[in-house]
């Protein structure tokens, strides 16, 4: 049996332990290669990053899958799957920005079921774990209560192939005149955190990949919020809990996820898919 407090608790563990060096290596100049695109970068310290995570988690959990970006895939048969972004927002490292994290997001049977945000330049720790709420440095944090999509402040994030970026934008023009602003951070997992504690009102992208999400995912759920989601978000890889979230029906290959409270989420599902948001390379 695993309790998602105690995958909770470890991810924030092994999180304080990876963030003193990330938090002293951002901005400096790293080794970098690029992945999809020439602006898709990846450092020397993604790599680093990634390797002592998923060496502590498959440690402390032997049995259990890891999935992370940069490549890592440990096989598991306990029915726990950690799915790890060493570094969600590496732009935002390399160039010494705020809005990149260290995002661990733990499913249980295929369900998020634990998940951990930091941020290692504030300190800033958002963790949530199923029925037990989530948090922002240990005190519970709540989605917005706006129910006016017109006044809602909404982060969203562009992949980094021209086409789909274009795609991104068209959908964009549509929506930015029914809101009140957009947000465009660099970090999905901070994104959705900043749903989760009310920090903007909502999220959406296209085309995320389920380590950008995971942590996320389960924070704004267990703030009370909902997520939308196209199926499948990646492969076999569930998006979201049943419970509290929907969707839509579609099975796109770049999927569309969106996150916002109840009062808001199906205003801006119909918007956004009346934008287009959901369609494109
Ligand atoms: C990226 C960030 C960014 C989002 C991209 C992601 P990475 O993750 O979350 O905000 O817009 O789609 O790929 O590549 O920095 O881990």
């Amino acid at each position: 049996m695993s309790d998602p407090r105690a995958l909770r608790d470890l991810a924030i563990q092994i999180a304080h332990s990876i963030a003193p060096e990330l938090r002293s290596r951002t901005g400096q100049a790293h080794t970098l290669l690029t992945k999809s695109s020439n602006t898709d970068l990846v450092s020397d310290v993604d790599l680093w990053s990634e390797e002592r995570i998923t060496t502590m988690i498959n440690s402390a959990r032997p049995d259990d899958e890891i999935i992370s970006e940069e490549g890592t895939r440990i096989h598991g048969s306990s029915g726990v799957r950690w799915l790890v972004d060493p570094i969600d927002g590496t732009t935002n490292f390399i160039y010494g920005h705020h809005g990149f994290s260290i995002s661990i997001g733990v499913e249980i049977d295929g369900e998020p079921m634990a998940g951990v945000v930091m941020n290692p330049l504030n300190g800033e720790v958002f963790a949530a774990a199923h029925g037990s709420g989530a948090t922002r440095n240990g005190n519970l944090i709540q989605v917005n209560t706006l129910t006016d999509l017109s006044q809602a402040l909404v982060a969203t994030g562009f992949g980094y192939t021209a086409d789909r970026r274009r795609s991104q934008a068209e959908a964009l023009l549509r929506t930015l005149p029914q809101i009140r602003d957009i947000r465009r951070m660099g970090g999905a997992a901070l994104d959705l955190a900043s749903v989760s504690c009310g920090r903007v009102d909502a999220f959406f992208e296209r085309g995320l990949a389920p380590w950008d999400v995971a942590a996320g995912l389960i924070l704004v759920t267990e703030a009370g919020g909902r997520v939308v989601t196209q199926q499948p978000l990646s492969g076999s890889t569930p998006a979201t809990g049943a419970n509290s979230s929907k969707r839509i029906q579609n099975t796109e290959e770049n999927p569309l996820l969106i996150a916002a409270g109840v009062g808001i989420i199906d205003a801006l599902t119909e918007l956004l898919l009346e934008a287009g948001a959901h369609q494109g390379p």
